[in-house]
């Protein structure tokens, strides 16, 4: 069959991205034929448009059917798969298309009490939040958390999720208007990074001691001043690279405060299927509470995946963009 999708032909700006009919072959041994309904873009997606992330977005060869996650609903069932016509949402290449085949196994059957724009928007950001939250830094009472980029789709859910579980979460930003939002996003205070260094901020507001944890997804520019605010014995975690690889940097400036630096990808955290079904639970069970909102910053059709791509990358969006086919 064929489907519309969009494509990189080369490396590049927004303009590489291409709208292409292709053809997708008969479903394989396992893989499920998903009709896409709500397509996230995620930061992720720009790494792989750009192809000089490195990582796990690391170039494949052209052309290259871009995203990483869409929800939709099973049109072709895989052995031991949800069955037809289930709602789903999968982690996942090649999703920026009207239909993508999927391994049968990887899929998560949604909950009817999430829309498919919201889990388009959230899935792999809440699955991201989980096993930052809950398993690689456990939040709770008495932790001080800082998140930076506070007001992104990841940061509005991070503070929310964070205070959810008792945390007190500091949150920094690059605008006022940003502060602004992130402080009805779960921050009990908010650090306008365009105004001044972030760090004698955070070391002043947690009365000298420095944070417990820092969730990083802006790298190059935050990541070396992350160091002077953490606590002794702190981790600061190199989530993601909004402004840059964060590049070489010397083991000795951990030494003296025996800092943790963790460098992680949801894909090792969702790596084996049963730890992948208890995240699913508890983020569905997180986006669905009345402790979390989830706005969704936009719609738009899927042709227009370079629009949401200059928006995001430009620092114009807050909460989450979602293409629809
Ligand atoms: N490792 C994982 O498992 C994983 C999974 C999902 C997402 N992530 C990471 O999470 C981070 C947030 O993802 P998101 O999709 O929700 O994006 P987002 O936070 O909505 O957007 C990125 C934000 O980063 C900030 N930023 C700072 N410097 C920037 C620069 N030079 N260029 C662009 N943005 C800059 C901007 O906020 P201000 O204007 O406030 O500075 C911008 O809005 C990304 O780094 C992504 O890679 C990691």
């Amino acid at each position: 069959m064929k489907t519309q999708a969009i494509r990189i032909h080369a490396h590049g700006g927004p303009e590489v991205l291409s709208l292409d009919e292709v053809e997708i072959p008969a479903p394989g041994p396992g893989e499920a034929l998903v009709r896409n309904t709500a397509i996230g873009v995620n930061y992720a997606d720009i790494y792989e448009r750009e192809g000089d992330h490195g990582g796990p977005h690391s170039a494949k060869p052209f052309p290259v059917t871009m995203g990483h996650m869409a929800v939709g609903v099973v049109e072709t069932p895989g052995a031991d798969g949800p069955g037809a016509g289930t709602r789903v949402g999968y982690i996942g290449g090649n999703s920026y298309a009207g239909h993508t085949l999927v391994p049968a196994a990887r899929l998560f059957p949604l909950p009817d009490a999430l829309s498919d724009e919201v889990a388009g928007g959230y899935l792999l950001r809440g699955l991201t939040a989980e096993y930052l939250v809950r398993r690689l830094y456990p939040l709770g009472p008495g932790k001080v958390a800082v998140v930076h980029a506070a007001a992104g789709g990841m940061g509005l859910l991070l503070g929310q999720w964070g205070k959810a579980l008792g945390a007190r979460m500091i949150g920094t930003v690059g605008s006022p208007e940003k502060a602004a939002l992130a402080k009805t996003f779960g921050y009990e205070s908010t650090i306008d990074y365009s105004a001044g260094d972030f760090a004698p901020q955070v070391m002043e507001l947690t009365g000298g001691v420095g944070a417990e944890v820092i969730y990083d997804g802006i790298g190059k520019a935050a990541f070396r001043k992350s160091l002077d605010c953490i606590r002794p014995r702190g981790m600061v975690i190199s989530y993601g690279t909004a402004s840059g690889n964060v590049g070489e940097f010397d083991l000795q400036l951990l030494h003296s405060k025996s800092i943790i630096v963790t460098r992680p990808t949801l894909r090792s955290w969702i790596a084996d299927p049963e730890e992948a079904r208890a995240a699913a639970v508890a983020t569905f069970a997180a986006l669905t509470s009345d402790d979390i909102d989830t706005p969704i910053g936009a719609v738009l059709p899927l042709a227009e995946a370079a629009e949401a791509h200059r928006r995001l990358e430009g620092r114009e969006t807050t909460a989450p963009i979602v293409l629809k086919p």
